[in-house]
């Protein structure tokens, strides 16, 4: 089942002149950030926690990244929206059961997450990620609205 927005991601070119922008933005404290690098997606995410949402800021650490090829043809922006479900495998199941095909089976992702992403061309142009916490999920630091 899905039970929420997860996230919102953003790709940007400079994570820590970004994460200072939605800092301000938001009025949050420094202590409210979690930065963590994810060597599979070659990508630096920082976590900004809204009530029960996060903002995700992508960084690209090689040229090669997801990232760096999605900044190089449309520049920083939004990303991807994230779904948070309880059971990856199932929701797997039911959207192919719906002729929607995932782009791979859900994998390791940031958070200590299992997660998929289904192509934009399923959904309207947007890409989905879907994300399922595991048993010991790297916890997010206090929202940022505390
Ligand atoms: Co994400």
């Amino acid at each position: 089942m899905i039970k929420k927005i997860d996230h919102i991601a953003i790709a940007v070119q400079n994570l820590e002149s970004a994460l200072e922008t939605f800092r301000n933005v938001l009025g949050c404290a420094p202590g409210a950030i979690r930065i963590e690098e994810v060597a599979s997606e070659k990508v630096r995410v920082g976590f900004i926690t809204i009530g029960e949402s996060k903002i995700e800021l992508l960084e690209p650490m090689s040229d090669d990244s997801p990232i760096a090829k999605f900044l190089a043809k449309n520049g920083e922006g939004m990303h991807h929206i994230a779904l948070a479900t309880d059971d990856i495998e199932k929701e797997t199941d039911r959207l192919l059961s719906v002729n929607i095909h995932p782009l791979s089976l859900p994998k390791d992702g940031a958070g200590g997450k299992k997660i998929m992403f289904l192509h934009p061309k399923e959904t309207n142009k947007v890409l989905l990620e879907f994300a399922q916490k595991q048993h010991q999920p790297i916890e997010d630091k206090a929202a940022c609205n505390q």
